[in-house]
């Protein structure tokens, strides 16, 4: 992607913070987004000021992304955007887009079904999923890792939590690819569109026709006293659909890629299952991909630092969750850390609503992969293409065994 045209710089940003970077176009620079990330604590000040797509703060510490997700009332999740354009379209998806107390009001409904209580009992169904789908690979020689099993596993898991028709997945599939696959925000759109408008149907079947999954919950849940409308309900399971959707599939896709270059590290999970959960965690910590944009309140002051009212924040994730000041050697995968210090998931009030599903799901994948599949490697002809911006991915990952 083209780097986006320079914004003046304001009269408020210091030169010396001043670093040329583009979240699209740079992060995708080199088909390995997190080495560019980390690159940025060698390169640029801890939190710098760049003029590309509209000028944004960018945090690339651990402790200051532990600051700015913990001040919501300074730094809200309300009113931000990755590129002025994107202010052209109002997308609401509550509770992702509130700040507290009215976000978490809206969370609390969301945790009726997310809590690890009720997640855990779609693991047979989750496994079921995945045994299906690498029977679909195993008797080949590799496999496009994405099409496979990547991109259909999440949409199916969601189908399964909402209670959905899993015979319309193909549908489900086209608008998840055309969400994820196309380069600009607004080539999306129309897939975005196809799904809201079947999440509206599905919200007025249910209301005809109750039952026990999500959307009949959130239809007969009330927040200060007043039953959610329709379109409240049907904007909750849009951000479902997106939030549990391009984020496993690309989590996914790095930690497979991370493994295709180890094999000793496949061999290590292959004769030890059981250190597969240390395993995700690690794995996520140093392939973290998701850039979390947030506005400034009021004119205010960052580490000494002047901010002004409605300047924009994007705290990456990957740079934050690889520090040298919070992780020895982050750029190791180590299963062996007493701990993963990291924010693939966030933190704050924020965090992500769904990381117990996320870490079942790919804890399912790693333990059902690594059974069934022989060593596998990168596909000899492979090179390594990303994209940048909000959820930093892969475009392709061939795999050969
Ligand atoms: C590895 C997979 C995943 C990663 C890395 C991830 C990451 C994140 C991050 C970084 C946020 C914070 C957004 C912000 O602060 O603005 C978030 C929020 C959220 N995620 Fe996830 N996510 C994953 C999977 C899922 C899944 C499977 C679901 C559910 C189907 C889900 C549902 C949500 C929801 C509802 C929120 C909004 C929470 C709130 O605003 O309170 N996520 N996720």
């Amino acid at each position: 992607m083209a780097k986006q045209t320079q914004a003046a710089i304001p009269a408020h940003v210091p030169a010396s913070l001043v670093y040329d970077f583009d979240i699209y176009a740079d992060s995708a620079r080199t088909g390995d987004p997190q080495a560019v990330h980390m690159d940025l604590h060698n390169k640029a000040p801890d939190f710098f000021f760049t003029p590309r797509n509209g000028g944004q703060w960018i945090a690339t510490r651990y402790a200051d992304v532990q600051k700015i997700m913990g001040a919501p009332d300074l730094f809200s999740s309300s009113g931000t955007y990755f590129n002025p354009s994107q202010k052209l379209i109002k997308i609401s998806l509550p509770p992702q887009d509130l700040d507290p107390p009215d976000h978490t009001k809206y969370r609390l409904l969301l945790m009726k079904f997310l809590a690890p209580k009720m997640v855990v009992q779609l693991e047979g169904q989750i496994r079921a999923l995945m045994t299906e789908l690498i029977d679909s690979v195993v008797q080949k020689d590799g496999c496009e890792f994405m099409a496979a099993i990547s991109v259909p596993l999440p949409v199916k898991t969601f189908m399964t939590l909402m209670g959905m028709d899993i015979s319309r997945y193909r549908e489900f599939v086209k608008w998840a690819n055309g969400m994820l696959a196309s380069e600009h925000w607004w080539q999306r759109l129309p897939s975005f569109w196809r799904m809201r408008r079947y999440m509206k149907s599905l919200v007025v079947a249910r209301e005809k026709n109750p039952g026990t999954d999500p959307v009949s919950l959130l239809l007969a849940s009330e927040v200060d006293g007043k039953k959610l409308t329709r379109s409240q309900v049907q904007d909750m399971c849009n951000l479902l659909f997106l939030g549990g959707l391009d984020t496993v599939t690309n989590a996914m896709t790095f930690i497979t890629k991370a493994l295709a270059e180890d094999p000793e590290k496949q061999r290590f999970l292959r004769e030890n299952p059981d250190r597969i959960p240390a395993a995700v965690e690690e794995f996520l910590r140093r392939v973290a991909f998701a850039n979390i944009p947030r506005r400034v309140t009021r004119d205010t002051e960052f580490n000494g630092i002047k901010l002004r009212k409605d300047d924009m924040i994007i705290s990456s994730l990957a740079a934050a969750s690889n520090d040298d000041r919070s992780v020895e050697h982050p750029e190791k995968i180590d299963f062996d850390r007493p701990k993963s210090p990291h924010v693939a998931f966030n933190t704050g009030p924020h965090n992500c609503a769904g990381a117990t599903l996320a870490r079942l799901e790919l804890r399912i994948f790693l333990e059902e992969w690594l059974k069934r599949i022989p060593p596998f490697r990168l596909a000899p002809d492979f090179h390594a293409e990303a994209r940048g911006g909000p959820v930093m991915a892969l475009e392709h990952l061939e795999l050969s065994w």
